[in-house]
């Protein structure tokens, strides 16, 4: 089984190719550092060419309003295209818990992403997960405000991108699902505490302030008003 990771060389998508070579298949590798690029499908089609199976696990690079938006629809909208071309007989995308309740540009943009996968005539299975592990570092490097981190205090179910491998690789290798699995880590926690612990693990001295206004990486977590 030939199965196309798109996305590849990031934080999931190298635990990905990974888990998919312990299922014994061939992982083929992409993104822009492989030569393939999905805005502007240079190397999509020699990418896909023998492929059953194509895993999305491709982000937006860039963060500024409208981004998400517009890189999500034309991404997912070229690997389909691409993919259906293809022959490709399942299409896997990772999308987010709460994709269509969060409030934010970037989060607008997963359900469009979302519908324009359940609309392709590519059978399809949407993994929604919740934030990883690894973001949480990545929020209180942008929080730090002197020697404070501001971080709402809310409560989250953080996954190990180690454990959403193994959950994503088991998904592409199997039946299309044509629905939706959501994968969580196993505890709720408040979001100030992990990253306080966070801190302490580092033996870093900043104080984690529990700030209802603060945002989640560069995404903020409530509606306004
Ligand atoms: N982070 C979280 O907490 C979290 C939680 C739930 C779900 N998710 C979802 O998981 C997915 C992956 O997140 P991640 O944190 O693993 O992302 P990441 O580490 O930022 O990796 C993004 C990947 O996309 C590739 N990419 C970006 N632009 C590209 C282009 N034009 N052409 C080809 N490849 C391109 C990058 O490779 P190159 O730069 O080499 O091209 C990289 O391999 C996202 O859709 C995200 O919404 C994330």
């Amino acid at each position: 089984m030939r199965v196309v990771v798109a996305g590849a060389t990031g934080r999931i998508g190298s635990r990905t190719v990974a888990r998919l070579r312990d299922h014994g298949v061939e992982a083929v590798p992409v993104s822009r550092r492989h030569g393939v690029d999905v805005i502007t499908g240079d190397g999509l089609d020699e990418a896909l060419r023998g492929a059953e199976v194509l895993v999305d696990v491709t982000d937006a690079p860039a963060r500024t309003e409208g981004a998400g938006l517009q890189f999500f629809h034309t991404a997912t909208t070229n690997l389909l295209t691409a993919a259906a071309a293809a022959g490709v007989e399942h299409h896997m995308v990772l999308s987010v818990v709460g994709a269509d309740w969060l409030w934010s540009d970037y989060f607008r943009a997963k359900p469009l992403k979302e519908q324009i996968v359940r609309n392709s005539p590519v059978p399809h299975s949407i993994v929604r997960a919740t934030p990883f592990f690894e973001s949480i570092e990545v929020m209180v490097e942008k929080n730090t405000l002197y020697d404070r981190v501001h971080v709402a205090p809310v409560l989250a179910q953080p996954v190990s991108t180690d454990d959403l491998a193994v959950a994503v690789a088991h998904v592409a290798v199997g039946l299309p699902l044509f629905g939706v699995l959501k994968v969580a880590g196993p505890e709720v926690r408040r979001l100030d505490d992990l990253a306080g612990e966070a801190l302490t693990a580092r033996r870093d001295s900043r104080v984690v302030v529990p700030d209802a206004q603060a945002r989640y990486v560069d995404r903020p977590l409530s509606q306004p008003g």
